[in-house]
């Protein structure tokens, strides 16, 4: 009896389990081919670990360290999620060699014999010469499990001077500057890596690392060296390159069948590295161990966040590997900051609010309230000892630049939804001034933009500030103005709260200055009135469907007709100026039109960011029916496949963006206002903190949003709702309900007030 009982326990828990581990509905090579550059290797939620593989094919960038092809040219601890523009990190690597290694310090690759696999905290890899490599990771230390073939001799390499690699010419690849490694008489080994640039264009910067094997190997041998010197056995069992960039490096030697190795690493000190793999993975340390350690992290603190009665395994798939893919960068580096110290939270690896702000950090707020309010704090710490927030910062340097200064608007976001906690909000309206007021000096001018840095802060203020526009003196004009308007809107959300006037109205006031590039007589497919360069002579021709341009250009990385549409704040004045809501809608609708583009092409690109909320607005003009069609046939051009993503993850903006379409609501950052259009699911549940949850519901659909997804009737906290909108305060201050009843054809239900436009 008590045997049976037993088991049948064990059985249910089991049962329970495995219907709590949502990392079975993670799929970690989604989106990581086809330009989407997600990472597939192990991490932790926000961990500074990330450790993968490197690929190597000469010739092409690889973001993440991952590629689908190539040879392995390590497996290293540092990279960065889904992001564009030049690889950053690819740092503190080993590589499995077997055989003889006569020349260990001249950018080795080995084969892959197989393709990769990997779940949630656990990565497989096979290499040509039959050694298999097994990865794990905690959050400050990784751990390799090797399995050489049996009788030979097997080789792990450290070569210090690994990174990513950029083959792309725009003078943002990554150098190794030197570097040290010393190999203890237990056999573990420290040291620390110097490197400098990327895409952030970083002067250098130190990490700092701590290895050990739990297996003890037959020879070590440190070496430095050149590409002219080949690699220089050094007798003393350390290597150090202080003085110039020299390559330093150690090859450990094993005949070993299985060698396991446990790496730490720091922004502070080697003695902090090793502090760091002591503390988290501890000598004998069974790999499986931190595998389900890792799981049960993203089980508890992320992908619990959102459940739903939905079994369809393609919606799981997609709705938690999204989830997923939002949670691995901001990096939580709160404990190692190498710049100061202080009392508050340190958050790196902002790559880049120019992608996030749009809706991804309102639904980090919403699923990780703790994680946000740390975030916002250690935005104003980082203008408190350096002078400025980022718009992107990466190895503890800010940059770059792609328009405005958005942080404002994250801070602006942050506030009028109620956040405070330990946020000093008067420092946090001083950070936001100073972007607003003060040009950041351009001591580094970039190559690619030279007028004005594309550090941090707002390079055209000059022009911002005394004319109300930006002049083609400066790069990204038009962008930048549009930008600049809705960070000036971010002020004016803060001021007005804090009971600035005098701010409030000036920054308000500056938030309508898109208008001065507003040429009405600007004329693209028909229709007029275009955001436009413009100097003091008055405004400058453009073609708004191929204007799209990049750092140097008035337009940066899309085109005029979707940045026109970027004072969401001011969208009553907008469509006055477009013609009215009917021309609104005709002109939407030609942005969705195959063929409108120029031969196939359609205007709408899901690619990229500026885009983002153009397929929502039709709210604005009493269209929701339409928001929900438009948005949601671009939503299901995602899927969970390799090529799953539209464009770059950007460091899961397109995955928040997806996760918004699944939910039913859109934000409009800066604002407490969110869109409605329609949910997927017949019940979906956000667990928001405090006990609180909004649970969304419907009737009427097909349960995955693939059709019958038109609204005919809401109820929001039990009550009818005729608005196709609503605030932070109705669902999700205190929690609340969505009900919505869909069905196959619009209906009538949305004759309420339009959303507001606070600057119209
Ligand atoms: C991988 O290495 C093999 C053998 O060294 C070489 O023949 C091959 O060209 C390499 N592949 C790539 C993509 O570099
Ligand atoms: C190794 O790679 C670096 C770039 O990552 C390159 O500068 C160097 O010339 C390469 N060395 C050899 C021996 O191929
Ligand atoms: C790898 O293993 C396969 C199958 O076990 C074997 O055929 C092959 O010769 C091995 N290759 C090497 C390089 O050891
Ligand atoms: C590392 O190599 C040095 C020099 O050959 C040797 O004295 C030392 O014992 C080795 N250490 C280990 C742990 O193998
Ligand atoms: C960030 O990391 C610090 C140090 O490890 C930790 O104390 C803190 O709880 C972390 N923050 C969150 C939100 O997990
Ligand atoms: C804001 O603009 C209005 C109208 O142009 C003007 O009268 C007012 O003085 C401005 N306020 C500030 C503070 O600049
Ligand atoms: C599951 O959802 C997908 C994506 O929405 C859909 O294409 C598929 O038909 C659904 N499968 C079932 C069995 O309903």
């Amino acid at each position: 009896m008590l045997s049976i009982d037993a088991s049948a326990g064990a059985f249910l828990a089991a049962l329970a389990e495995r219907s709590l581990d949502f990392t079975q509905y993670v799929n970690v090579f989604t989106g990581s081919q086809n330009g989407g550059n997600d990472f597939p290797g192990v991490v932790r939620p926000f961990g500074m670990v990330k450790l993968g593989p490197d690929l190597l094919v000469p010739g092409t960038d690889s973001y993440s360290g991952y590629l689908p092809n190539g040879n392995f040219s390590g497996f290293s601890l540092m990279h960065e999620q889904g992001t564009g523009g030049a690889p950053k990190y690819g740092t503190v690597s080993q590589l499995p060699v077997v055989g003889v290694v006569p020349d260990p310090l001249s950018n080795l690759t080995v084969g892959r014999a197989v393709a990769d696999q990997a779940s949630v905290g656990y990565y497989k890899a096979q290499t040509t010469d039959n050694v298999t490599v097994e990865l794990a990771a905690s959050e400050h230390a990784g751990m390799y499990q090797y399995t050489f073939p049996k009788g030979v001799l097997g080789n792990i390499l450290v070569d210090v001077s690994h990174v990513l690699p950029s083959f792309r010419g725009q003078g943002l690849g990554q150098n190794y500057e030197g570097g040290q490694i010393e190999v203890f008489p237990d056999g573990h080994y420290e040291g620390y890596g110097t490197y400098d640039n990327g895409w952030n264009r970083a002067p250098d910067w130190n990490i700092y690392f701590c290895g050990h094997f739990d297996t003890a190997p037959v020879s070590n041998k440190t070496y430095s060296g050149s590409d002219a010197s080949g690699s220089v056995e050094q007798a003393s069992g350390s290597a150090s390159s202080d003085a110039g960039v020299t390559r330093v490096g150690s090859l450990f030697t094993f005949n070993s069948h299985q060698v396991v190795s446990r790496v730490g690493i720091s922004w502070i000190s080697t003695a902090q590295a090793c502090q760091n793999v002591q503390n988290e993975i501890p000598p004998g340390t069974d790999l499986q161990s931190v595998v389900e350690d890792t799981k049960a992290n993203w089980n508890n603190k992320v992908l619990s966040k959102i459940t739903t009665t939905n079994t369809n395994e393609t919606s799981l798939t997609l709705l938690y590997t999204s989830l997923y893919f939002m949670h691995l960068i901001p990096t939580n580096q709160t404990g190692e900051n190498p710049g100061w110290t202080s009392n508050e939270p340190y958050w790196e690896d902002i790559f880049t609010f120019w992608d996030l702000f749009r809706c991804s950090t309102a639904l980090m707020q919403v699923l990780q309230p703790d994680v946000y309010e740390e975030q916002i704090r250690s935005l104003i710490d980082i203008w408190r000892h350096e002078g400025y927030m980022p718009d992107a910062r990466s190895s503890n340097y800010n940059g770059r630049t792609q328009g405005g200064s958005n942080a404002d608007n994250i801070l602006a976001d942050a506030y009028v939804k109620g956040v405070r906690g330990a946020v000093d909000w008067q420092d946090g309206y001083r950070a936001m001034l100073k972007d607003a007021e003060v040009t950041p000096p351009n001591t580094n001018p970039d190559p690619m933009a030279p007028d004005s840095s594309t550090k941090e802060g707002r390079g055209a203020l000059p022009d911002w500030k005394s004319l109300g526009y930006i002049t083609p003196r400066f790069t990204r004009a038009v962008t930048r103005a549009v930008e600049y308007s809705c960070n000036d809107f971010g002020l004016y959300q803060v001021a007005s709260s804090l009971g600035i006037q005098t701010d409030s109205e000036k920054y308000l006031n500056r938030s309508r200055n898109w208008r001065n590039h507003w040429n009405p007589n600007q004329q693209s497919l028909g229709f007029s009135g275009f955001v436009v360069p413009r100097d003091s002579n008055g405004f400058i021709d453009t073609d708004p469907l191929t204007d799209s341009g990049y750092w140097g250009d008035p337009y940066y990385e899309a085109s005029s007709w979707a940045y026109s549409w970027a004072s969401v704040h001011d969208m009553k004045h907008m469509i006055d100026l477009m013609g009215g809501p009917e021309t609104v809608v005709n002109r939407l609708e030609t942005m969705f039109t195959p063929g409108a583009g120029g031969g196939t092409g359609i205007i709408f690109d899901s690619t990229n960011e500026p885009m983002f909320n153009i397929p929502y607005l039709y709210n604005y003009v009493n269209r929701q029916d339409l928001s929900v069609l438009r948005s949601r046939n671009v939503a299901k051009t995602y899927n969970t496949g390799v090529a799953g993503l539209p464009g770059n993850s950007d460091a899961g903006a397109m995955q928040t963006w997806l996760l918004w379409n699944i939910i039913g609501l859109y934000p409009i950052t800066g604002q407490t206002t969110f869109l409605i259009h329609s949910p997927w699911f017949e019940s979906l549940t956000i667990d928001l903190g405090s006990g609180k949850t909004l649970k969304i519901t419907s009737t009427g659909g097909d349960g995955n949003g693939d059709s019958s997804f038109y609204v005919q009737s809401l109820k929001v906290n039990g009550k009818t709702w005729n608005r196709n909108w609503l605030t932070w305060d109705d669902v999700f201050a205190r929690g609340g309900t969505l009900e919505f009843v869909l069905g196959d054809a619009p209906a009538e239900w949305a004759t309420g007030d339009l959303p507001p436009s606070p600057a119209s």
